[in-house]
Order: structure tokens, then sequence, then C-alpha cells
């Protein structure tokens, strides 16, 4: 049985319940975040929060939970769940109104909620045991405000469906230039003649916490140069490598994009290098 918390309160799943009229339920007003934890060890906990205090700040939503409220909050959530490999979902919607009107209310309470849910162990760095990704690809047609994580995901889960219903694990996106933004769970990287680039942060891509940590390693370890550039569809093309990242994949190697394989076709040397430094750093942030 799945323990949810809702309002400060800690409950069966089945029973957590929110208005109808709640601004995320009928207007997707709202922000969340997905914390990986793997025995009762959160990854990257700091920063997701503060995305989520910015996510709030950017859409006016006043919440005054601290850090550690929230820290609090997803230990009850591992505590109550088991631990094991758990994926720890906040969301805090603008709260339930007595009417719909699309100006934000004064005096409504944002609801807080939060559970848990079971994710697959993290990738073991190792090219021979990795899962390489077979992606689709299309136009970025989602709204401008990428970097907000809204709850309001439709625009990401039709581009995730495209991928998923032609057999495709994600969708990688470009923009109307044909310049690669991100995908659309996850943020995007290739790797030419060993060098890892991956889009700039901007208002088209989420600054994504696997991003943030994997950049911060590898500039400090050194070994692997980095660049934050525009990057175009052709250059994806004929890339070495191409992977992507998010808190529950960490670093997913693509070894085909529509069909097409990625360099050789085979799960890339870089890959396993950064996959490595990221699985040996990861709890330190
Ligand atoms: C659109 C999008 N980009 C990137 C990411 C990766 O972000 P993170 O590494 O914080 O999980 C996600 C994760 O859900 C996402 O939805």
């Amino acid at each position: 049985m799945t323990i949810a918390y809702l309002n400060g309160e800690f409950l069966p799943l089945q029973e957590a319940r929110i208005s109808p009229m709640d601004r995320g339920f009928l207007f997707g007003d709202g922000i969340y975040e997905v914390i990986p934890s793997y025995d009762g060890k959160l990854v990257g906990f700091a920063p997701h929060i503060d995305r989520m205090q910015q996510g709030m700040s950017f859409i006016h939503i006043e919440l005054g939970l601290s850090h550690d409220d929230w820290l609090a909050i997803c230990e009850g959530l591992m505590e109550q769940n088991g631990k094991g490999n758990l994926g720890i979902y906040l969301h805090v919607s603008r709260g339930a109104d007595d009417k719909r009107f699309h100006a934000y209310p004064e005096d409504v309470e944002p609801t807080v909620f939060g559970f848990a849910f079971e994710i697959a162990e993290p990738p073991v760095a190792d090219r021979s045991l990795a899962k390489g990704y077979k992606v689709a690809s299309t136009e970025d047609l989602r709204w401008q405000r990428c970097h907000i994580k809204s709850t309001a995901l439709l625009g990401n889960v039709m581009h995730f469906q495209h991928g998923h219903s032609s057999g495709h694990n994600e969708t990688l996106l470009y923009n109307a230039r044909g310049e690669l933004t991100e995908a659309s769970a996850c943020n995007a990287y290739i790797v030419k003649d060993g060098v890892v680039s991956t889009p700039p942060l901007d208002n088209q891509i989420l600054p994504g916490i696997t991003r943030l940590m994997l950049l911060d390693m590898l500039g400090k370890d050194g070994s692997i140069e980095v660049q934050e550039r525009i990057i175009t569809m052709d250059e994806v093309a004929s890339a070495d490598e191409v992977w992507i990242s998010s808190s529950s994949k960490e670093i997913a190697p693509v070894t085909e994009i529509d069909g097409k394989p990625v360099g050789n076709g085979q799960v890339g040397p870089v890959w396993e290098a950064a996959q490595k430094i990221y699985s040996a750093n990861k709890f330190n942030y």
C-alpha cells in the first residue's frame, strides 16, 4: 500500500482526496518535482527543492515550507514506503477556489501533495550491460516557459506519446530553427570527438537537476570537456554519441534516432566514463 502526503498528513494514497475545484486539476496551475532515492538516500535533494521554490516564485505561489520541512516530508515518504528504490513525487498547486476564474485567487491555501513510486535500479556504468535507448524526434511544440517545471504537462505528454506509440523510449525535440532543445521528459546531449555538448539553459528547456549535477561533476573531474551551446539537428545526426538524462534514468545512452543508428549504433565509451563519474558522486548533492 502506497502512503502519500497531503496537506500535512500521511495517509494511504487511495484515501487522498482533493477538491475538483483545485487549480492544479482545472488549470494545471502548479509545479512539481521528482527526487530519486536509493535505500533511503536522496539524490540532489537541495537542488530539487531550490528548483521547486524558484518555480513557486515564478508563478507567485507562496508557501512557507523550508528545506527542512520538505526533508521531513521526503523522509516520511521513504520511511513509510519501505525505502528501496523510490521516486519521491512532490507537488504544489495553487489550491482550490470556489469559482473557476483564470486570475490567481487571493487567500487560497496551496495544495501540497507527495507520494512515492518504485523506480528501476540506477544504470551500471558498463557499456556491455547498458540498454541503448531508441528515440523518435519531432518539432518541439510546447510553450515558451519550459524552464518552469509546471504540472501542465500536456505538451510533454503528447510529445512522449508520439515516440511511445511508434515503439520508441523517448522523443527528442528541436525548435523551428532545427536546434536541439531537450526530450519530452529528459535533457539531451551529444558527444563529438570526445567533447560533450548540451543546449544552454533558457526558456526552451527544463534546468534538469541531473544535468546540473553531471555538468558540475564533469567540470570538477576535468577528464571530459563539456560545452553548453546551441546544437543543430545536423550535429545530432552526425554525433558519435547522444545521451538523455533525468532523475530516474540518470545518464541514458541513445543508440537509435528515428530508426537510424547513432554513431556506430553501440553504447559509447564517453557515456560509460560519464555515468561512472555520476554514479560515484550522485549522493554528494
Ligand atoms: C522536460 C524535462 N526535461 C528534463 C528533465 C530532467 O530533469 P531532472 O534531471 O531534474 O529529472 C525532465 C524530468 O522530468 C523533464 O520533464
